[in-house]
């Protein structure tokens, strides 16, 4: 298996990490999970964009343009004959002596690999289950930061009642999933949490709506309570390795008929014809 780091493209065994890496002490870095079908990046420019974006949110400055990093990620696939799945790719501060603040003269740490992933075709055709949990995440959810201990408590604690995702609430108001967006249909409308700070600004949650546009189906990008879950006829989560995927039960609650709804499968359709 070949890893990019740095510049370089090298072994997994000749790639180690530093004991004092930045991302490994404090989780002070970003990352981007990219989608590739067919041998080829899905969007990659926009996961490219948001890195930036990451980055400079978090001032660390990229040590090379976005351009170089493109080719060494498309070199990357090359080299490992990679055809499916997800495209890793991380951003740590770089590696210094233990000090919460910014170390003077400290370069970042790029590396990204390659994951065989199969599409969650059962999830996307039956719909998965889901449960309500607290969002006890920090207030800046639109950067993609290596933080994620507070997605992990949640994921898991969605694992422990059989569910898949957990649907994160905020002031009694539903954000996002733990690793996904969500969208609720509620009398013919589409709606969402909007792109601010309390959100992950997904791409899939991004080709979404605009595919929600091409198929004429209205959309309101407004945030919505707890309890508009239980009176939606439609849910589904949106993220570049569930794709679109139906939710079927939220707390043990059958969502609409507890089928996947009719808005959900005209996206996913769309969704998998833009795809191929
Ligand atoms: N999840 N919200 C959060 C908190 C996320 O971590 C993710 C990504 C999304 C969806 O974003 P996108 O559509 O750009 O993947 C929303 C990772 C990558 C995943 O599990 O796929």
């Amino acid at each position: 298996m070949i890893i990019l780091y740095g510049d370089q493209l090298l072994k997994r065994e000749q790639v180690h990490v530093d004991i004092e890496d930045r991302a490994y002490q404090f989780g002070d870095g970003i990352y981007e999970v990219i989608r590739i079908y067919d041998g080829q990046p899905f969007h990659m420019q926009d996961h490219l964009d948001r890195l930036e974006k990451s980055a400079k949110k978090i001032r660390i400055s990229l040590p090379y343009e976005l351009d170089h990093l493109e080719a060494l990620l498309k070199e990357l696939i090359r080299q490992n004959d990679f055809t499916q799945g997800n495209l890793y790719l991380q951003v740590s501060r770089g590696t210094a002596p233990r000090n919460h603040a910014f170390p003077k003269n400290i370069s970042p740490v790029i590396i990204a690999y390659t994951q065989p992933f199969e599409r969650p075709i059962k999830e996307q055709t039956e719909g998965i289950r889901a449960k309500t949990v607290n969002d006890v995440r920090w207030l800046l959810c639109d950067i993609k930061s290596l933080n994620l201990l507070g997605a992990v408590l949640a994921k898991q604690e969605a694992y422990d009642h059989d569910c898949k995702e957990a649907i994160l609430v905020r002031d009694g108001m539903v954000t996002e999933g733990s690793s996904t967006n969500i969208f609720i249909v509620k009398d013919g409308i589409l709606q969402t949490h909007p792109a601010n700070q309390l959100i992950l600004h997904g791409i899939t949650r991004k080709i979404t709506l605009q595919l929600a546009d091409q198929l004429q189906i209205p959309v309101k990008e407004t945030a919505f309570d707890r309890s508009a879950l239980f009176e939606a006829g439609e849910m589904f989560l949106t993220s570049t390795t569930m794709e679109i995927c139906p939710i079927i039960q939220v707390d043990g609650q059958p969502v609409g008929n507890g089928k996947p709804g009719k808005i959900t499968r005209r996206l996913q359709k769309a969704f998998v014809q833009s795809i191929s």
